[in-house]
């Protein structure tokens, strides 16, 4: 079976489009691959935290992960930071990585342009970390977005300079970009991703949104001013996208359901529900796992155990073809 590695960031709350672009497709691939999934949690301390802030959002990112039916009994699903040979792996990573190549990562210009006063040096060397996550488990496929490539790139030419040097060590990885994923624009400026970080909380639905809250985010969606109903994000982006949430929402093609419509009341009407009926299982499953905090500590526990066992053949490996002193 091949392995597949993803990681997420333990940074607000999900959201539709996450779940729809991303979590979902994961829920399905852990029972077709040997698939590992871990909330990165020292990723997030490249920005700048408060005291505690990461651990709570850990947590909580974890139920809600197992809430939307990630299973750590089919998975191994974990924290980053509960398997310490990620930090010292990457310092191997670090070390095979150039000043110059990582200059040249898009995520780091643009994250770096947004930090005004602190730019830590972790948010330089952060691609050094996430290579060590997937080179760390001889990862065939690492499944992200399309704005994730260039990480996966950069990891080859870690893999193949450390292969090259010291012998055959890791796992050349390959990124998996999902095609057809649903794409889930924000409500109110259908032009742009629905993103966790967009100043307006009207355009998210976020997935522990209470059910009228949820309505009332798509019914005031924004579409435009003549009635037609077709599926085209080029000239008709508010419209597609509630088509394709609806379509995403309900298993069916969006261009077919567009044809099941004249006017955007009723098919707001139908989005809206088809979410709200997706969302309560998810919501009602997390509440229960919210209740109950050691249960999730006890499963994080067990899946960090069975990351452990191969991440630390891995860092052994990797010492050995570096010939380091044995200890
Ligand atoms: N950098 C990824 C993001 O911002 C998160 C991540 C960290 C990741 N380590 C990973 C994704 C390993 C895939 C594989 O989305």
């Amino acid at each position: 079976m091949k392995r597949v590695f993803s990681g997420i960031q333990p940074s607000g709350e999900l959201h539709l489009g996450n779940y729809l672009g991303a979590i979902r497709n994961w829920v399905e691939m852990q029972h077709s691959a040997d698939a590992f999934f871990c909330v990165v949690d020292l990723h997030a301390l490249t920005i700048p935290k408060e005291s505690g802030e990461v651990g709570a959002a850990s947590l909580r990112l974890s139920q809600l992960l197992m809430a939307c039916g990630l299973d750590p009994h089919v998975c191994t699903m974990f924290v980053q930071s509960h398997v310490r040979e990620h930090t010292e792996l990457a310092w191997l990573m670090e070390c095979h990585v150039s000043f110059g190549e990582l200059s040249r990562m898009t995520q780091f210009k643009d994250k770096s342009a947004q930090q005004k006063d602190f730019i830590s040096a972790g948010l330089f060397t952060y691609p050094a970390l996430q290579a060590a996550d997937i080179l760390l488990y001889d990862t065939d496929e690492v499944p992200v977005g399309a704005d994730q490539r260039q990480h996966i790139e950069i990891t080859r030419d870690i893999a193949e300079r450390f292969n090259g040097r010291y012998g055959e060590t890791f796992v050349l990885p390959e990124a998996v970009i999902p095609q057809a994923g649903a794409r889930v624009m924000d409500l109110q400026e259908p032009t742009n991703k629905m993103s966790k970080s967009l100043e307006s909380p009207r355009g998210t639905v976020d997935l522990l949104d209470p059910p009228e809250v949820v309505v009332k985010k798509i019914k005031s969606a924004e579409t435009d001013s003549d009635t037609e109903v077709r599926f085209d994000f080029e000239t008709k982006p508010g419209v597609s996208n509630l088509l394709s949430i609806l379509a995403a929402a309900t298993q069916r093609d969006p261009n077919e359901i567009a044809g099941d419509y004249e006017m955007y009341g009723p098919l707001k009407a139908d989005a809206a529900d088809a979410v709200v009926e997706m969302l309560t299982p998810i919501q009602a499953r997390f509440t229960e796992l919210e209740a109950d905090p050691a249960e999730t500590a006890r499963l994080l526990e067990f899946g960090a155990d069975k990351a452990q066992e191969i991440a630390a053949a891995t860092v052994k490996r990797a010492k050995a073809n570096l010939g380091l002193l044995a200890n």
